[in-house]
């Protein structure tokens, strides 16, 4: 080749790269005018975990076995969009420990192994209740040492086995009458008295002394006698030096009636040093559901979410099933239904941009979380 070859065949080249290295720009900066000019939450799409994550707030769902296991779909919904599961059933004492002393680990092994293998927080649910008791326990005749002793074995048993793993649990559910603001005359009453509940935390505290302890209950969130009732008793047992750490607001609403100051509430035991979280989320709608009623349910997700990301020491908002087919509304209130994020075929609903619209708001300056007070 002549140095005139040479040199043509050099400057082909180095045409041929010019002209590529315009095409590359010419395509980012096509890339770039494009995502600069799409709105921006399409910019960077991110998923409900992701959002709950800048607010510091789990977002969990109440979760059965037989789905889990059984059904690819449900696991999805439950894996892309919340960071922790409650287990809706099976750690009940009923199914926990159906006989004196006969335990049965294999739901709630299923639920928190599947929570390890998912990256998932676990809340505890449910210690000390009045419903899903086995016969043994609640038809039995107990003495007040006895039933401590019974007390004392069960809980051993499930939060021993569980230390560590599942970080909080509700110790004691639903302590007051249905409509307040009397403490519910329960077994638990009935043999120890009032102090039960003082008893049930200390001696969780004794078996895992990092788990945070919770008191759940319903129909406190707008405030009222029932209300005022519990935070009288959580500031006598802080008073007393009981190992309380939070209050679960349940949170089973009928759609209209979500209340607009449900974050005041919180506030209220917030002040006494507690943590709070919204438990039990759903919101169900009389028959027959439109479009309309479930834009409504979309603003009321959306505004219970806010109403937790206003009170920095509110930790977790979970709701109360995976999809409308596995809810217990239409089973325990007839005529009611659709009270969840995800339709019977887990087609997310409306309420699932209202939980993202909350999630999706600049973070306030929420407070780190206190450490809970070791007694
Ligand atoms: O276990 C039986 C099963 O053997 C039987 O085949 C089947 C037939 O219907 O029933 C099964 O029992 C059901 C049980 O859940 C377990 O799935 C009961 O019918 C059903 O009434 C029971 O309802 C649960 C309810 O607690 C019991 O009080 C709901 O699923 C559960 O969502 C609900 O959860 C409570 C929270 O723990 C506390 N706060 C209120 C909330 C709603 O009631």
């Amino acid at each position: 080749m002549t140095a005139q070859e040479t040199w043509h065949a050099l400057t082909r080249g180095r045409g041929a790269l010019i002209t590529a290295a315009i095409l590359c720009a010419l395509i980012f900066l096509a890339t770039a005018t494009l995502v600069l000019t799409l709105p921006e939450q399409e910019q960077t799409p991110r998923g409900l975990p992701q959002l709950a994550h800048t607010h510091d707030i789990e977002l969990g769902v109440a979760v059965a076995v037989n789905p889990l296991v059984n059904d690819n779909q449900y696991r999805s919904v439950v894996t892309e969009h919340y960071t922790s599961v409650t287990a809706e059933n099976t750690m009940k004492w009923v199914n926990v420990q159906p006989q004196r002393h006969t335990f049965d680990w294999s739901g709630p092994d299923t639920i928190v192994g599947f929570a390890e293998r998912n990256g998932l927080d676990v809340h505890g649910h449910t210690l000390l209740w009045h419903n899903q008791l086995p016969a043994w326990l609640a038809q039995g005749s107990w003495t007040p040492d006895e039933l401590h002793q019974v007390m004392r074995e069960h809980m051993q048993a499930l939060m021993g086995r569980y230390q560590g793993r599942v970080t909080s649990w509700d110790v004691i559910n639903e302590p007051f009458q249905d409509t307040g603001p009397r403490l519910r005359q329960n077994l638990w009453y009935q043999v120890l008295g009032e102090d039960y509940i003082a008893q049930a935390l200390t001696m969780a505290h004794q078996i895992d002394p990092q788990a945070k302890l919770y008191i759940n209950e319903f129909g406190i969130e707008g405030g009222g006698p029932k209300t005022d009732a519990l935070h009288r008793l959580a500031t006598h047992l802080l008073d007393q030096g009981v190992p309380l750490h939070g209050i679960g607001f349940q949170g089973h609403f009928i759609q209209g009636n979500v209340p607009e100051n449900m974050a005041q509430q919180m506030r209220r035991f917030t002040d006494l040093g507690l943590e709070v979280s919204l438990s039990e989320l759903d919101i169900r709608i009389p028959e027959p559901v439109d479009e309309t009623d479930l834009q409504q349910q979309a603003h009321e997700y959306e505004q219970a979410i806010q109403a937790c990301l206003e009170v920095p020491e509110c930790v977790r908002v979970s709701v109360w099933g995976v999809s409308d087919q596995h809810s217990w509304i239409p089973e325990w209130f007839p005529g009611y239904t659709a009270a969840l994020p995800f339709d019977d075929s887990y087609t997310p609903k409306p309420a699932l941009d209202g939980m993202t619209t909350a999630l999706s708001r600049t973070p306030s300056n929420r407070r780190p979380h206190q450490p809970h007070p070791t007694h």
